[in-house]
Parts: C-alpha cells; sequence; structure tokens
C-alpha cells in the first residue's frame, strides 16, 4: 500500500511529547520525508522523538522556541525550521503544519490573572497566528494548516474559561484563512480532541473518580489516546482530506454528544 504522506516536509509544534508527538509518529509511518519536532523545556523528550522518527526511517530535527514569547518564539521557530530545511533537502518549503503546542491550565474566571491570561494567549493563539504568517509564503501548493484545538469550544468549560477563548480564536483563524490559502490548494482545519491520555492530564486522571468521570463523557466509555487524535491530523494531512477546508474536526470520542 503506498504511504499518504510519502517525503511530505512537516513542522508540528508541541510535538516532543503528547499528541504532537503521536502525529510526528504517524506522519514518519506514512512516509514523511522531514519533520520538525518543536519543544518548549524538554529537550530529551524532543531528542527522544526525534530518535524512534529515525527508527521508522524519516528525517527529523530538534527545534526549541519558548512560545511564551508569542510572535518572537514563532518567527524564531520558523527561522530555524528553515535553516533545517534547507540544509536537509535544499528547500525552505514545507508541506504541512501543525499548530498543536498548548497549554491548558484549569483556572476559573475569577482566579485567572493578567500574567496568567497572557501567557495562555501566547502559547495558544500569538504564537499558532504568527508561525502560519511566518511560514506562509513557504507552503507549498495543495500544503496544510491543522490547528489542534479543544472540545471544549463547543461543550461549556466553566472550568478553564480562558483556555477555552484561546482555542475558540484559533479555531476563527482558521475559518477566516481557508479562502486565501484555498486558491493555493491548502487546506485549513482545526482538531478538537476531548479527554486524551497525555501529561497534561496525568495527573487528575489518577484519581479513579476523576477517571470514571472523564470516561463517562465519550460515547465509547474511555479515555482517548494520543493516537486517536493523531489518526484524525494524519487523514487531514493527507490528500485524503484535500476537499475538506475551513472545518473544526471533533475527535472527542462523541463526548457529550
Ligand atoms: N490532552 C488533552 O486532553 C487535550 C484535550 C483537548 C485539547 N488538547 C490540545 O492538544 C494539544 C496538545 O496537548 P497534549 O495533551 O499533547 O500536551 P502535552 O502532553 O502537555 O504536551 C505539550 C506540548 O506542547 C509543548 N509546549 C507547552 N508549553 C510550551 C511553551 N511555552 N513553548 C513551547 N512549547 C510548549 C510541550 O513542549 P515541552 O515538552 O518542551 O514541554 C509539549 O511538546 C494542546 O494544544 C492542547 O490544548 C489536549
Amino acid at each position: 500500500m503506498s504511504k499518504r504522506l510519502s517525503n511530505k516536509v512537516a513542522l508540528i509544534t508541541g510535538s516532543s511529547r503528547g499528541i504532537g508527538r503521536a502525529a510526528a509518529l504517524a506522519f514518519a509511518k506514512e512516509g514523511a520525508g522531514l519533520i520538525g519536532i518543536h519543544y518548549g523545556a524538554n529537550p530529551d523528550a524532543a531528542q527522544a522523538t526525534v530518535r524512534d522518527i529515525e527508527a521508522l526511517g524519516a528525517k527529523a530535527v530538534a527545534l526549541k522556541a519558548d512560545l511564551r514569547q508569542g510572535r518572537e518564539a514563532a518567527y524564531s521557530l520558523w527561522d530555524q525550521f528553515k535553516q533545517a530545511a534547507i540544509a536537509s533537502t535544499g528547500s525552505p518549503d514545507l508541506d504541512i503544519l501543525v499548530n498543536n503546542a498548548g497549554i491548558a491550565p484549569a483556572t476559573s474566571l475569577k482566579d485567572t490573572t493578567a500574567v496568567a491570561f497572557e501567557e495562555l494567549m501566547a502559547i495558544n493563539y500569538t504564537a499558532p497566528f504568527f508561525l502560519i504568517q511566518a511560514a506562509a509564503d513557504h507552503i507549498r501548493d495543495n500544503g496544510r494548516i491543522i490547528n489542534v484545538s479543544t472540545g471544549f469550544t463547543r461543550i461549556a468549560a466553566p472550568t478553564h474559561p480562558a483556555y477555552a477563548a484561546s482555542k475558540g480564536a484559533l479555531e476563527t483563524l482558521t475559518l477566516a484563512l481557508a479562502p486565501e490559502f484555498g486558491k493555493r490548494g491548502i487546506t485549513v482545519n482545526a482538531v478538537l480532541p476531548g479527554v486524551t491520555e497525555t501529561d497534561m492530564n496525568a495527573e487528575w486522571l489518577a484519581a479513579p473518580e476523576a477517571r470514571a468521570g472523564a470516561e463517562a463523557l465519550s460515547v465509547f466509555s474511555r479515555v482517548g489516546r494520543t493516537d486517536d487524535v493523531a489518526d484524525v491530523i494524519t487523514f487531514l494531512a493527507s490528500n485524503d482530506a484535500r476537499w475538506t477546508t475551513g472545518q473544526r474536526i471533533d475527535a472527542t470520542g462523541g463526548a457529550r454528544i
């Protein structure tokens, strides 16, 4: 069977761990040529992901940028990726950009400080916006932009108001950009994971009652695995999803439908 991402060049933010890492491994299995593994604070995890990708026969490079720095970090990441792509492929161009890195603090309206709010928006919205801006002219025709959002834009999340709204902004951006990129056959879509088994949730999912509550959200009565979400991202990255753009694709396991 032919691979769906043969020789594609991809950059995935926050791919040292969790959903981003699973997407990077899935891309490698589908034949991707080069994958940029972005991270913020965890070089060991990023290097481990690079090694696992290389073991699958793809090239990978770890790229550090602290997205709390918003636009500046996005441009720094793009510059690093461009250099790595030129060194590896002879061209600065890429096929697939996945804005996946994010934080999801459970902070109520009342407890959200200005500093925490700015940090959340910088990582979850400002950095993706400017990374798309920085990369735009280098995304090849028929390329892909995939933004990782959250099911909390569909299901009310009083525990995470600022987080849900930061992802709402990312989804609105997804819709707004689709016509412009469509002229070059590039699709722009958002993926909405539900509760997924990653470091982000490890602490609270360790409590049996909380886990049971999380499992009950999905019609499949379980918590999502990273590959459940990564497979949806991979579909959107592939030619199979060429006719889908400007969309929010739910990957919550039918949570609260
Ligand atoms: N897990 C879920 O249940 C769930 C549900 C809905 C939506 N999502 C969304 O899915 C995406 C991935 O979540 P995840 O659960 O896979 O997260 P995770 O396991 O906590 O991993 C987060 C990733 O983002 C990077 N990152 C975090 N803060 C950063 C910063 N300041 N600068 C640069 N990189 C930073 C991390 O890099 P380091 O390794 O260097 O720290 C890591 O690669 C996020 O956008 C999240 O909002 C997750």
